[in-house]
């Protein structure tokens, strides 16, 4: 059973006193939930929320402390339970480790309670919907090429949560909401690709027709993973070290130099594989013209990111003409507003 106190609002910052544009757009992520809505205007506010949270024993003494600090809270299975950005600062003060509802870019197996806490923070960001089956688009990771996962399940769990909720759920391929969001001069042709938490997501489209997609089980999450095993250190002051606003291109220690190591890998590693897969590929369209590249997500974030990508696509003969190579003005948030443009143009 779940209840909540007085001091948890769902509807917080979700935009709804707003007119809205009908169809919203939501990117479910390792690390981060994110949902875009549209008002008259057609500005597009995006919530986004740390896909999060923290279990504390249900106790007279724990009540007041979070009271206290005027952090909101649910009851959920007899332990009040904190989700979100809360969930990560309240960590962080307590030395404690968050639990996390999805692994690699999936629901997690390892985690019974992933999918009512993952419900709570959505319902938070996404809100009601202003007609019953409005149309909200969400994202799901292409299958990986290096890890036997099962897209299908992942895909049917958040379907029914959200249809649960009173919207219409579409499906759509996250890098391919990539393109949405950035690519819309160009016709919504050419490649989004999204590296996030768990994984990196890749999608080449031709007027907005996907005609090739993939992810790769490597993401921020893996980088962190390899720079705490070879400096010896927890995974949480790799994270840190990562995101404390170095510059890849000029690693200042030993530290920086294996974030910079692996941040290379990846991006070659991202970038041979489409290169193969292209390559490989039956039924491709012939770009005559060069096509643009889109990078966005929370790990092109990073100081040099698309410096080191242009150096590591140089190096390879890549089999399709390019033109610009770029990462979105907006990389953590571009994923959901491509899903609310595809929520909006009816993909
Ligand atoms: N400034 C930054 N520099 C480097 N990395 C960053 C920065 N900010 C966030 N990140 C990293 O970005 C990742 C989260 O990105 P994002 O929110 O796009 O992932 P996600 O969509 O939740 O995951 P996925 O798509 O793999 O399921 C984390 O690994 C985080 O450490
Ligand atoms: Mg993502």
């Amino acid at each position: 059973m779940t209840e909540q106190n007085d001091n948890y609002d769902p509807a917080t910052d979700n935009g709804a006193d707003t007119a809205l544009a009908l169809g919203k757009g939501l990117d479910v992520g390792t690390a981060n939930l994110a949902a875009a809505v549209q008002n008259d205007e057609g500005d597009i506010t995006v919530n986004v929320e740390r896909n999060a949270f923290l279990d504390i024993p249900s106790d007279v003494y724990s009540k007041n402390m979070l009271t206290k600090l005027k952090v909101p809270y649910v009851v959920h299975n007899n332990k009040l339970v904190v989700i979100g950005e809360a969930a990560f600062e309240l960590a962080n003060v307590f030395g404690r480790e968050t639990r996390r509802p999805m692994m690699d870019g999936l629901i997690s197996p390892q985690e019974q309670d992933a999918l009512p806490m993952m419900k709570m923070i959505i319902s938070k960001i996404l809100g009601e919907p202003q007609v019953q089956g409005e149309n909200c688009y969400f994202c799901v990771p292409a299958e990986s090429l290096d890890v036997d996962n099962n897209i299908v399940y992942h895909q049917g769990l958040f379907e029914t949560m959200i249809n649960s909720m009173g919207y219409n759920a579409h499906a759509i391929n996250e890098a391919h909401a990539v393109v949405f969001s950035e690519l819309a001069e160009n016709d919504f042709t050419g490649i989004g690709l999204s590296f996030g938490g768990g994984m990196a997501n890749a999608c080449i489209t031709y007027k907005s027709i996907p005609c090739l997609s993939f992810s790769v089980a490597r993401g921020g999450d893996w980088i962190d993973k390899n720079v705490s095993s070879v400096l010896g250190c927890p995974r949480s002051k790799a994270t840190h070290i990562k995101e404390r606003g170095i510059d890849i291109r000029d690693p200042k220690s030993r530290e920086e130099e294996a974030v910079s190591i692996y941040y290379r890998s990846l991006i070659n590693y991202v970038l041979s594989n489409i290169k193969s897969r292209f390559e490989s590929g039956q039924n491709m369209p012939s770009f005559n013209d060069p096509v643009d590249i889109a990078c966005a997500g929370g790990t092109s974030m990073i100081g040099g990111f698309i410096e080191v990508f242009r150096d590591e696509f140089a190096k390879i003969d890549f089999p399709i003409p390019v033109g610009r190579i770029f990462r979105s003005d907006e990389a953590l948030t571009a994923v959901a507003k491509g899903c609310l443009v595809a929520a909006a143009i009816g993909e």
